[in-house]
C-alpha cells in the first residue's frame, strides 16, 4: 500500500503571516485540511505523515502521524519517511499546493506503476518564455530555452520508495539543501523520472496575491 508524506514545516515568511504558512485559513479552514481530504479519498493510500513546524504538532489534522520537519524542505521530506518505515510507493506533496484534486494523485500513481519508473511527478507545460540572466549583473540575458521542452514541475511526487530512500537518506545536508524538488535528488543518484501533465492551477501559495487566487479557485470549483 501507498503512503503519503505532506511536508508543511515551512514558516511561510512571504505571506506575511503569525502562524505557520500550512495553516493560514484558505476557503474556512487550515490550508493543510485541503490536501489531508484529497489523500483520505485515494483508496491506494494507507496513512498520512505531516511534517510540522516543533511547537505546531497538535495541530496535525485527526487520524494523520504529526512529525517535527526539518530545516529545509527535502529534510523536512526525511523525518517524514522516517516516521513512516513502511509503505511503497510513497507520495509527497506540500502543503503549500492545497488544489491538488485526488485524481491527481491518482494518475500519478498510476503512471509510477505503469512507467517502471523511479518517479512520477506532477507538472504542466510551461505558456512563458524562459530566458537565462547573467548572475553577475543580473540583468543580461544569456540564453533563451527552448520552451517547447520546459515543464514547471509542481507536487505531489510519487516515488518507489527504495529510490526515494536511497537519494534522501544518503544525501548530505548541502545537497538536501540545494534540492528544490526530491526528484531532483533521484535524478542525481541515476534513478528515472517521468512527468504527469497537471493543470497550472495546482499553484504553489507563497505570496498574499497566490492566497487570493486560490481562494478564487476555490470558489470556482464549488460552483
Ligand atoms: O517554502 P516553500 O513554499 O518552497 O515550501 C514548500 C513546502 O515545503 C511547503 O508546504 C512548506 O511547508 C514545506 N517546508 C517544510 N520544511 C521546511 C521548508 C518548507 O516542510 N523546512
Amino acid at each position: 500500500m501507498a503512503v503519503a508524506l505532506i511536508v508543511a514545516a515551512g514558516r511561510g515568511e512571504r505571506l506575511g503571516s503569525d502562524r505557520p504558512k500550512a495553516l493560514v485559513t484558505l476557503g474556512g479552514r487550515p490550508m493543510l485540511e485541503w490536501s489531508v481530504e484529497a489523500l483520505r479519498s485515494v483508496p491506494a493510500i494507507e496513512r498520512i505523515v505531516v511534517a510540522l513546524p516543533a511547537g505546531a504538532l497538535g495541530d496535525a489534522p485527526e487520524g494523520t502521524v504529526a512529525v517535527a520537519g526539518g530545516a529545509v524542505r527535502s529534510a523536512s521530506v526525511r523525518e517524514a519517511l522516517r516516521a513512516c518505515p513502511e509503505g511503497d510507493p510513497v507520495v509527497v506533496h506540500d502543503a503549500a499546493r492545497p488544489l491538488a484534486p485526488a485524481r491527481l494523485f491518482e494518475r500519478a500513481l498510476a503512471q509510477l506503476e505503469r512507467s517502471g519508473a523511479d518517479a512520477a511527478i506532477a507538472a504542466a507545460p510551461v505558456s512563458d518564455t524562459i530566458k537565462e540572466v547573467d548572475p553577475s549583473d543580473g540583468r543580461t540575458v544569456t540564453r533563451t530555452l527552448d520552451r517547447a521542452r520546459l515543464w514547471a514541475v509542481q507536487t505531489p511526487q510519487v516515488f518507489r520508495r527504495d529510490a526515494l530512500e536511497r537519494a534522501l537518506i544518503g544525501a548530505g545536508d548541502d545537497v538536501l539543501t540545494a534540492a528544490t524538488d526530491d526528484a531532483w535528488l533521484v535524478e542525481q543518484a541515476g534513478g528515472r523520472v517521468e512527468v504527469v501533465e497537471s493543470s497550472p492551477a495546482n499553484i504553489k501559495i507563497t505570496t498574499p496575491t497566490d492566497l487570493t487566487l486560490a481562494e478564487l479557485l476555490l470558489a470556482e470549483a464549488r460552483v
